[in-house]
């Protein structure tokens, strides 16, 4: 494509100088686009660029919750869950998540819930709960994802079965994980001497008839859509757990942050439009400067569970290699998305990002103000932010460094070469989100971003960004190991290493 070509040239001559500083306000969050590669050529092409790639229609569709998912032929209509005034099943749902709330709260009913669900169906409920927890938690709250054993005796360890609601959430409600999950908290509740278990099962899914025949009440179970893709499905009723343990408000904060933010990704101009901005700069870190990762840098402790639940949002979304068409993509597509909180991570990986030969894209993300009283200590937290995005941006002076390191007696040949060590060559991209404070509408509303800027991206690499047709093959060889595994004679498709495992691992089953 024409366009392609000169963003990809643009992305290549521009010097990278920021010299300007680039700041886009959006839903109440300011995203810092001044250490990423630009220049007005640059900014031109990509608003080119995204007009040949059918930018203004393809969000219009998106919004107006057409069948965008096409590999699977259905709307990926997430938006509308958090729609300030939404359709009449989405309305009727949310009201009926704040009764069940309510009249548990009311009632004093439940003192724990232990949460099952997997993947998209437990990270966004990890990371609200734990992000907008804290002082307002009123219930304890347990996760099991894992098929491992221990994660559900983790779970129940210490918990009184007879005031432990179980909620499972699963879009399918055929996952091998959350399945055997259940039953095995179905199996601890009766073991507890609990008569029906099942009154102390609520369950979240698009498949209530699969739910209702394994004995869940029907005014336990509560329904979002195929058309929400299991990773944007924090907005539906999956937020019920975290409406449990931390309060209701926190469900409706999230959904008013994010609909603030579809508002702008709906009607801010490109070249001011945060996720369509972003959206430009990852692709030219990805695509044309050959950053093959993300790195989430979130420098509020509280956030330990956003770089996995962005890990599944990108990297489900962009890790494909063939087009809408179904032709190999000709570009590099999504990039491994991974990271850890700072500070922890600057003692982790930071001197893999300012001297590994790679380096890696970062996103830094800081509270201007925090919600305890240690005044200086958030200050530093910040000062950190701002310093290992600074330093990754200019790098350090060889020269500095010797004169230094001179001046201190260091003899002079010892000097130079020490000097190239700690040399940081900089130059190295990032993007800085500043929210106010982390409350349920400031993540709300980067939740949103992140989702459309993925979007975005997905429409100029011209793939489906809500299909995941490669988590399948996996599960299903899963399935025929674990019958050989009980003694069923072996697939002849395994290679060697595989059958040798299955011969010595099956001996004891
Ligand atoms: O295997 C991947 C996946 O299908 C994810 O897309 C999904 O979020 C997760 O498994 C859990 O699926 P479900 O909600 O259907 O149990």
């Amino acid at each position: 494509m024409p366009e392609w070509r000169a963003y990809a040239q643009a992305i290549q001559d521009a010097a990278f100088v920021p010299d300007e500083l680039r700041l886009i306000e959006a839903a109440g969050l300011t995203v810092d686009l001044s250490a990423q590669v630009t220049s007005p050529a640059v900014q031109t092409a990509g608003i080119d660029l995204l007009s040949a790639r059918g930018f203004e229609r393809a969000r219009a569709a998106l919004l107006a919750g057409e069948h965008v998912n096409r590999t699977e032929d259905r709307a990926a209509w997430h938006t509308m869950l958090r729609a300030p005034d939404p359709i009449e099943q989405v309305a009727r749902e949310r009201q009926r998540v704040r009764e069940f709330v309510q009249q548990a709260d009311a009632g004093g009913r439940w003192k724990a819930v232990i949460h099952i669900g997997i993947g998209g169906s437990d990270w966004g409920v990890r990371l609200l709960a734990d992000a907008c927890g804290g002082k307002q938690t009123r219930r304890t709250l347990r996760y099991v994802a894992n098929i491992d054993g221990h994660a559900l005796e983790d779970a129940i360890l210490g918990m009184d079965a007879a005031s432990t609601l179980i909620v499972v959430t699963s879009k399918s409600f055929t996952t091998t994980e959350t399945l055997a999950n259940l039953r095995r908290a179905i199996r601890w509740l009766e073991q507890a001497g609990i008569e029906a278990p099942c009154d102390q099962v609520v369950a979240i899914t698009a498949r209530p008839t699969a739910a209702r025949a394994l004995g869940i009440p029907a005014h336990q179970i509560f329904e979002f859509w195929d058309w929400v893709g299991g990773r944007y499905s924090l907005w539906s009723a999956v937020g019920l757990p975290v409406a449990m343990a931390v309060g209701l408000d926190v469900i409706d904060g999230v959904r008013a942050g994010a609909a603030a933010m579809d508002h702008h990704f709906a009607h801010a101009p490109i070249a001011e439009n945060a996720p369509a901005q972003l959206a430009l700069a990852g692709i030219a870190n990805r695509s044309v400067l050959g950053y093959g990762s993300l790195s989430i840098a979130a420098y509020d402790a509280r956030l330990q569970f956003l770089a996995p639940y962005l890990q599944q949002l990108d990297m489900e979304s962009l890790g494909k290699s063939v087009d809408m068409a179904g032709r190999p993509v000709t570009v590099p597509t999504g990039a491994a998305v991974w990271g850890m909180p700072g500070t922890d991570g600057q003692h982790t990986f930071f001197q893999w990002l300012h001297q590994g030969t790679d380096g890696a894209a970062v996103d830094f993300i800081m509270c201007r103000e925090a919600d305890h009283q240690w005044v200086e200590e958030h200050a530093m937290l910040l000062a950190n932010c701002l310093a290992q995005r600074q330093t990754l941006l200019q790098g350090t002076s060889f020269d500095a460094d010797l004169a230094a390191m001179l001046a201190q007696g260091m003899p002079a040949e010892k000097a130079a070469w020490l000097a190239r060590h700690r040399k940081h060559r900089g130059g190295r991209p990032s993007t800085l989100f500043v929210l106010p404070r982390l409350t349920p509408y400031a993540l709300g509303a980067l939740l949103a971003l992140y989702e459309h800027k993925i979007f975005v991206q997905a429409l100029v690499w011209g793939i489906n960004p809500f299909d995941q047709w490669g988590v399948e093959a996996g599960k299903q060889m899963a399935s025929g190991i674990l019958e050989e595994l009980h003694g069923a004679p072996q697939s002849a498709a395994h290679d060697l290493s595989t059958q040798h495992w299955i011969s010595i691992l099956a001996e004891k089953r």
